[in-house]
């Protein structure tokens, strides 16, 4: 069911929930003061309770409500990125709801950029949780027509046209080392922003910092091996095959019979890839298809890493 901006506001104010715009992927949103929004938001996309929300805010004052301290690290980045695409860990104050954070002691925030999102935001007064708005493990929805699909026309949903990014938000955590004053900043999903920008905006404001692996998985089930699956099975590539071989190691490895074999093909550049994705995924999906895509050198550089991490999740198998 498609609302105006307006309606959506109404009906996020009178503690319902609607999906709306970003630049990254339609989210799924829900006042962060209303736990029957909050409740709501987890029912429709059948996401498990251990999975946390990010929390969407107006600007970054907006943000200083919901966390115990806001480092001087995180204003950098929020004044070079957002509003954008990067979702930054923060500790959470006491009056952020644990069905947001899962019972963790952090939070996970961001300010969208898409004019209609905004709009809500600003007007509500009120940050908004949102998932992206897709059944769990599912691919994530870059238009108002996939949510409508996702959860046959029953959620209300602000059409804000095609997404300019594609891919999720970069999610990331900074931790400081105050005896050597030094940064440690770990990419606990890469996503719309690039390690390389990130990269470039903490040695423009002179931070010691270097990057690390993350260690645990729980922090950030987004990272969860399988996510953001398309209806039919999708299988990376990487070597030359015969249709036929291809048809028989499919149905060996899915345990489904292989009608037809679709190649993904994405644009070669990496922004326009990225907003092709998802789309793709779902368009492509049909009984008896499986789809595939092939891994070329150039896709295991920086700039695909988001692309390619979406890809693995997304595959049933890679050959
Ligand atoms: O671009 C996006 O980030 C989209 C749009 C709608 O903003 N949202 C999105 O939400 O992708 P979701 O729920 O699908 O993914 C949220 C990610 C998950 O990987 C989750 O585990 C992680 O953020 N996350 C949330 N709270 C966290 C926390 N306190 N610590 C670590 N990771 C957290
Ligand atoms: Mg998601």
């Amino acid at each position: 069911m498609i609302v105006s901006a307006d309606k959506a506001t109404e009906i996020l104010r009178a503690e319902g929930i609607a999906a709306i715009p970003t630049e990254t992927v339609y989210g799924l949103a829900g006042a962060i003061t209303s736990e029957k929004a909050l409740k709501a938001i987890f029912e429709t996309k059948k996401r498990p309770f251990f999975d946390p929300l990010i929390v969407h805010v107006a600007d970054e004052r907006q943000a200083h409500s919901l966390v115990k301290e806001w480092p001087e690290v995180y204003h950098t980045l929020a004044q070079a990125f957002w509003p954008g695409p990067l979702t930054l860990i923060a500790q959470k104050s006491p009056a952020v709801s644990d069905l947001i954070t899962s019972g963790l002691d952090s939070v996970a925030i961001r300010c969208p950029n898409h004019p209609l999102g905004l709009q809500i935001l600003r007007e509500l007064k009120i940050p908004l949780a949102a998932p992206s708005a897709n059944r769990f493990g599912k691919t994530s929805p870059t238009t108002a027509q996939h949510v409508e699909t996702e959860f046959a026309n029953k959620v209300a949903v602000v059409d804000g046209g095609a997404c300019e990014i594609g891919v999720e938000s970069t999610v990331l955590r900074a931790t400081f080392d105050p005896q050597i004053r030094f940064w440690t900043i770990e990419i606990l999903r890469p996503g719309g922003v690039s390690r390389e920008s990130i990269g470039s905006a903490l040695t423009k404001a002179n931070y010691h910092f270097k990057f690390v692996t993350p260690k645990e998985t729980r922090s950030s089930p987004g990272s969860l091996e399988h996510h953001y699956q398309p209806d039919s099975p999708l299988i990376l590539v990487r070597r030359e095959f015969t249709e036929t071989d291809l048809k028989k190691e499919i149905s060996q490895r899915s345990m489904i019979v292989v009608d037809r074999i679709l190649p993904l093909e994405l644009p070669e550049a990496p922004e326009l890839a990225a907003r092709r994705l998802y789309s793709q995924l779902r368009d492509l999906s049909a009984p008896g298809v499986a789809l595939v895509f092939s891994i070329r050198p150039e896709h295991l550089t920086p700039p695909w890493e988001a692309i390619l991490d979406r890809l693995q999740r997304a595959s049933t198998s890679q050959i």
